[in-house]
């Protein structure tokens, strides 16, 4: 389709999705989704000229992967947001079956987007372009084309680009895949944005000890933190553990030393970035204060998305809250940013034995728990937590078998900062040392209930919605 044929088909699919979207009772009050159809990744988020941009992949026309486009929202203050024009959409050779996860950045007072354009041949086989497209005066994006074709040594899988400027120079990190089906990420560096030079591999299967370490490694983001530097990435193929790599594809984190003169990058080992059900493909942005924010997509491809009931009502999948990230004792912690703070109405407290406690509304709550022993909780029927000395264990039905599932973090819990929309959770421990991102489907009114003879302190606040405008 062509950037004008696909335009009515657009219109028409959000005209009819958005009304039956809204009336779910499984859409977000708070957290971002699309008005209609899939929405994947968060793509392009980014501090420009006074306003925050947040991109996402969505494929408005139908829910599921086969045609992706880029939407776009701002917003001055991380909670009011509003619909920005539809910016990218497959309309040429390079990108006509996706226009990808990438990043934007500021060049030179515009507004620049780095994505990638998906090609696939009738013979199974595929190719991937590395684009820019520029803002212009309409808040629309033009497209400049091809930067970068698919680099010597890798199958047709490298995309996502992120990209940002470190003395003057341009830097871009890809996901990819080598010849030997190993997932890598790539580092290339450029003067201008249009002509880019190859740094190499700084991190992937086989490099820098990491091992058995995937196929694909997909969303990779290179920032520095604290004084060190964290790439995230999304490695495809990981085996699962026991207790660890429990979802189809996990978002995972390397802590560690880049130097940009040898472009290598030192780092520790490979640890899951969210212990939670659904969480992936993630990007960070700095603030304008300096902190690195990060917002993720509440979903996972490729498992049992396909079964959950939004469906139904034309729409599926949310974004996660808005986090700060900060290293303490070389861990990354995530909390949620200190603006959510703005959307508590009323503040409610309650101390005593956890078996004794309130039930709470879910439907828009954050919910502060100190506890000094174990605990139990659960959300309407649909996902129970409990702690005890070993850790958070999280279970929730197969949408597919009707099996009950478990996530676990390992570690001794002494808080919990809990975040619930219609149907999600997000579990913030210890004041964001472990976090359990998790959808969730009950019947509302749902409640939470408490479970327990320890003695637990709760503070607690229904939220405001904050729908986009
Ligand atoms: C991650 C991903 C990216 C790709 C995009 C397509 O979820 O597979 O690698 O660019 O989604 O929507």
């Amino acid at each position: 389709m062509t950037q004008s044929s696909s335009m009515p088909a657009i219109l028409q699919a959000v005209m009819k999705g958005q009304p039956r979207a809204l009336l779910d009772e499984h859409y977000p009050r708070w957290h971002h989704a699309p008005v209609t159809g899939l929405m994947n990744d968060p793509n392009g988020f980014v501090w420009f000229s006074g306003r925050w941009h947040l991109f996402y992949q969505w494929n408005p026309l139908t829910p599921d992967h086969k045609y992706k486009c880029w939407g776009h929202w701002s917003s001055a203050d991380l909670l009011h947001w509003r619909h920005e024009p539809l910016a990218l959409m497959p309309s040429q050779d390079y990108d006509r079956n996706g226009c990808y996860s990438g990043s934007a950045v500021d060049n030179q007072g515009r507004l620049t987007l780095c994505y990638t354009g998906n090609v696939k041949f009738d013979d199974g086989g595929r190719t991937a372009w590395q684009c820019l497209a520029v803002e212009n005066e309409r808040g629309e994006f033009d497209k400049i084309g091809p930067v970068l074709a698919l680099p010597e040594g890798y199958t047709g899988h490298v995309r996502d680009p992120k990209v940002w400027q470190h003395n003057g120079r341009w830097y871009m990190v890809l996901g990819a895949q080598d010849k030997d089906k190993r997932g890598k990420v790539l580092l290339f560096s450029s003067p201008d944005l249009h002509v880019w030079d190859s740094e190499g591999e700084i991190a992937g299967n086989g490099i820098n000890g990491l091992t058995d370490a995937g196929y694909m490694w997909e969303c990779p983001d290179l920032f520095e933190l604290g004084g060190r530097h964290v790439l995230i990435c999304c490695p495809q193929g990981i085996a699962r553990e026991p207790e660890r790599f429990l979802n189809v594809y996990p978002a995972a984190c390397l802590i560690g030393d880049f130097d940009y003169s040898t472009a290598s990058f030192r780092h520790g080992e490979l640890n899951e970035l969210d212990a939670g059900f659904e969480f992936y493909a993630p990007q960070t942005a700095q603030a304008p204060d300096g902190r690195r924010l990060l917002v993720g997509w509440m979903g996972v491809p490729d498992g049992e998305e396909m079964l959950q009931p939004t469906l139904a009502n034309g729409w599926i999948h949310q974004m996660t809250c808005l986090r700060e990230l900060t290293l303490q004792n070389g861990k990354l912690y995530q909390r949620p940013i200190a603006e959510l703070a703005a959307l508590r109405e009323e503040e409610q407290f309650w101390q005593g034995i956890a078996g004794e406690a309130p039930s709470l509304d879910a439907l828009r709550l954050e919910l502060l728990v100190d506890i000094c022993g174990s605990l139990d909780m659960d959300f309407g029927g649909a996902l129970k937590l409990s702690v005890n000395e070993q850790g958070v264990t999280l279970q929730r039905r197969s949408l597919a078998s009707g099996e009950w599932l478990s996530r676990y973090w390992k570690g001794t819990v002494s808080s919990l900062q809990i975040l619930c929309d219609s149907s999600s959770v997000e579990i913030f421990i210890n004041q964001g040392e472990g976090v359990m991102s998790n959808r969730y489907f009950p019947q509302h009114p749902s409640r939470v209930c408490f479970n327990g003879a320890s003695e637990v302190t709760l503070r607690y606040w229904s939220l405001r919605s904050a729908m986009v405008e």
